[in-house]
């Protein structure tokens, strides 16, 4: 099924589209401060981790793109379940924008959540293309008195162009300044780490008042690292996975891939506290400071004691109530594996790189389906499917739209086919996806 099928409009119809809420994102090559050094990006808007995008449920975002890149982009409004011809898959989804060229994506988007947007044009994303599409919802349930949009992004010195072609010709050995030989999180040795586009010594800083209920909307934007977040000195209560509400459960920390997305409350204690991301399996880390009190902040290398504490797996989150998917038989059962190694830098889906004209699994609409993601391979993979979101495990697993498989482990996704069109799935690491290690569901026609 094409994008511009029938099905796809009739799909968004159903959607019951409301008013439109317009944005102009300009795409543009600039110099961005990272507080203390400034350096060339590409960037939203010539900022890094902004403009948030912000609107409320059921509005159509009606989006200009202005592409002033010297290469062709898209962009992709990751985990929102839209139509399918909005959803920036370059040769899939659209043609791509040209340099100096624009696009308006027009689409409604269905369900409150902390979503962000990025192009999906080669290694575009490790450059700092990126920003947040914060959902309101108009019944908002929780009750806060500040949020806090907290942006993780690993930076490089270097194009990724560079990284990529050191990676295929080293296979990924430790070179000089590059690599740093085969972590099972992630390869490239950045040399910094960023919350919200600010350096450890310089650090973004939230302001509130002891007592105050703060509402974390955590998002990795990373290129290649996996974070463990952790905010000094407060438990966290985890309230939504990928934008998507569960029963809440306590934390000290999280462990958040690529792509994946997490709120969380807090209450703020009286004081200074490090929010911490450190880089997994890597050297170095980001920070943000929760301020309420006096007090001086803590050294930019601090490593809080709650990094040691409970972390949550995905068993142990399950959907809320309304959130779950429904219990129904007659799942149909597709199988996929993650292959490849670091050898070659060759990555795929059953020993296949991504071809944009090869479906490979196909859906029928209306059915349930069963995604088993077997890792054969021995690195971790933060998988993303797009226009749909999926349970772990079973039907009362959270639900997600980004999912970290460890080496040698399989994950079941189960998920309504409810959306129709061409859909990546794929690995969240921009240079395993560049590998190849992307693949498409498409509906029957
Ligand atoms: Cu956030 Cu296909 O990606
Ligand atoms: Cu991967």
């Amino acid at each position: 099924m094409s994008p511009s099928s029938s099905q796809v409009a009739a799909a968004e119809s159903a959607r019951r589209p409301g008013p439109e809420h317009l944005v102009v994102l300009e795409a543009s090559p600039t110099e961005v401060d990272l507080g203390g050094l400034t350096v060339p990006a590409w960037a939203y808007g010539g900022r890094l981790a902004g403009p948030a995008l912000r609107l409320r449920a059921g509005e159509q975002l009606v989006a200009t793109v202005r592409n002033r890149l010297p290469a062709e982009t898209t962009v992709h409004w990751h985990g929102v379940t839209l139509r399918n011809d909005a959803d920036g898959v370059p040769h899939v989804t659209q043609e791509p924008i040209p340099a100096g060229g624009e696009f308006v994506y027009r689409f409604t988007v269905p369900a409150p959540g902390t979503y962000w947007f990025h192009p999906h044009s080669g290694l575009q994303l490790d450059r700092g293309l990126s920003g947040p599409l914060i959902v309101d919802d108009p019944q908002e349930p929780l009750a806060y008195d500040h949020e806090w949009i907290v942006v993780l992004d690993d930076w490089l010195d270097r194009t990724p162009e560079a990284i990529y072609a050191e990676l295929i010709r080293t296979g990924g050995r430790t070179g000089p300044g590059g690599m740093m030989g085969r972590g099972v999180m992630g390869t490239v040795a950045y040399p910094h780490h960023l919350i919200n586009g600010r350096l450890p010594a310089d650090p973004d800083v939230l302001h509130a008042r002891p007592g105050d209920r703060i509402r974390l909307r955590l998002i990795n934007a990373g290129g290649d690292t996996a974070y463990r977040v952790v905010l000094g000195g407060h438990r966290m209560t985890v309230t939504h996975t990928d934008g998507l509400p569960i029963r809440p459960v306590p934390a000290d920390t999280l462990l958040i891939g690529m792509g994946e997305r997490y709120d969380v409350l807090v209450t703020a204690a009286d004081g200074v506290f490090p929010l911490v991301a450190l880089a997994d399996g890597k050297n170095g880390g980001g920070l943000a400071l929760l301020r309420t009190g006096g007090g001086m902040p803590p050294p930019a290398g601090v490593r809080p004691g709650e990094l040691g504490g409970l972390l949550p797996a995905y068993e142990q989150m399950k959907a809320d109530d309304k959130t779950a998917l429904t219990d129904r038989d007659g799942a149909r059962t597709l199988r996929t594996r993650l292959t490849g190694g670091m050898m070659r830098f060759e990555w795929g889906f059953d020993g296949r790189v991504f071809d944009h004209d090869r479906v490979d699994l196909v859906l029928s609409a209306g059915e349930r389906i069963r995604l088993e993601i077997a890792n054969t391979t021995m690195m971790w993979h933060p998988v993303h499917l797009h226009g749909h979101s999926f349970a772990v495990g079973d039907p009362s697993g959270p639900r997600k739209d980004t999912v970290g498989v460890f080496p040698g482990r399989t994950v079941v996704l189960l998920f309504d086919a409810d959306n129709p069109g061409r859909w990546m799935l794929h690995c969240h690491n921009a240079y395993h996806a560049e590998a190849g290690m992307m693949t498409l569901l498409g509906y029957r026609a």
